[in-house]
């Protein structure tokens, strides 16, 4: 057997969470990551046979049964994910009843999974109903995009708009645009089935002020969905206050949009 943590998965996901945290996304506990990972690949490393204990998830994730999850724990801090993963992150399976979690490795001080579970996995499932290359989930309160909720109507037509406007390269990262829930309880199966709903058709949801969703076939692209929405947060809230000379016309965007021959809304360009 390999050592579990000289895996390249792992290495770059804690690479990814200390990322996010140098960059104000993931203050103290906030924040949660699940990964997809391959079976044939994690038995290299670890006995897939022997489950550490088993946890209730408190939802049925039929379709995710025998699929095999590294995912953040509960109430740690993603500035010290790198430092200690096998006690921040666990390897999960999801048992034949589709509704426990098998614990193949991690959580070592008796913790668990991300209390939004819930959201992660029935977005897995959103997702991999539309794209079965779909392998992460990430979750985190970018700056920027938060301190955007309080000032910036919470529709989802007029929010990507504004962020389509702000950097010339956010049409063609997400042409798709940013799906809004409104502020919602967190942690629960209900704003986990909202965020699913909305992922059938966005890769990025936002949670009214409280953060953001991205999904992506890996960390890097997952990871690059966020910080484009972010940067242009950052730019909206840098000028929203100011007068606004110059901007990105609707007709300049759909010729971007063609240019770059992406798949983009219509209906949220004003022509
Ligand atoms: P967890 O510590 O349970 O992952 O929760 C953090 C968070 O961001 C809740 O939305
Ligand atoms: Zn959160």
């Amino acid at each position: 057997m390999k050592d579990i943590l000289t895996a390249p998965s792992l290495q770059e996901f804690c690479r990814t969470t200390s990322n996010m945290y140098r960059l104000g996304w993931d203050e103290r506990n906030g924040g949660n990551i699940s990964l997809l990972l391959d079976e044939a690949q994690v038995g290299a490393y670890l006995d897939l046979d022997h489950v550490i204990r088993t946890i209730p998830t408190g939802f049925d994730a039929k379709a995710l049964i025998g699929k095999l999850f590294l995912v953040t724990g509960t109430g740690k801090y993603f500035k010290n994910m790198e430092r200690d993963p096998e006690t921040n992150l666990g390897i999960i399976r999801i048992a034949k009843d589709g509704t426990t979690a098998e614990l193949l490795w991690g959580y070592a001080d008796g913790g668990k999974f991300t209390s939004e579970l819930p959201a992660h996995l029935m977005s897995h499932m959103a997702r991999l109903s539309v794209n079965p290359e779909n392998r992460v989930v990430m979750h985190c309160h970018p700056t920027y995009t938060l301190a955007m909720n309080y000032v910036h109507e919470l529709d989802e037509k007029k929010f990507t708009h504004t962020l389509w406007e702000m950097c010339t390269e956010c049409i063609v990262v997400f042409p798709d645009g940013v799906g809004v829930l409104p502020w919602m309880l967190c942690g629960t199966n209900e704003i986990g089935e909202a965020t699913a709903e909305k992922m059938k058709e966005f890769r990025l949801v936002v949670w009214g002020m409280h953060g953001i969703y991205g999904v992506g076939k890996d960390l890097d692209e997952t990871f690059g969905l966020i910080e484009t929405v972010e940067k242009a947060a950052q730019i909206y809230m840098l000028t929203a206050h100011l007068p606004r000379v110059n901007t990105i016309k609707d007709d300049e965007l759909q010729v971007l949009a063609e240019a770059f021959g992406v798949n983009y809304r219509k209906d949220y360009l004003n022509l």
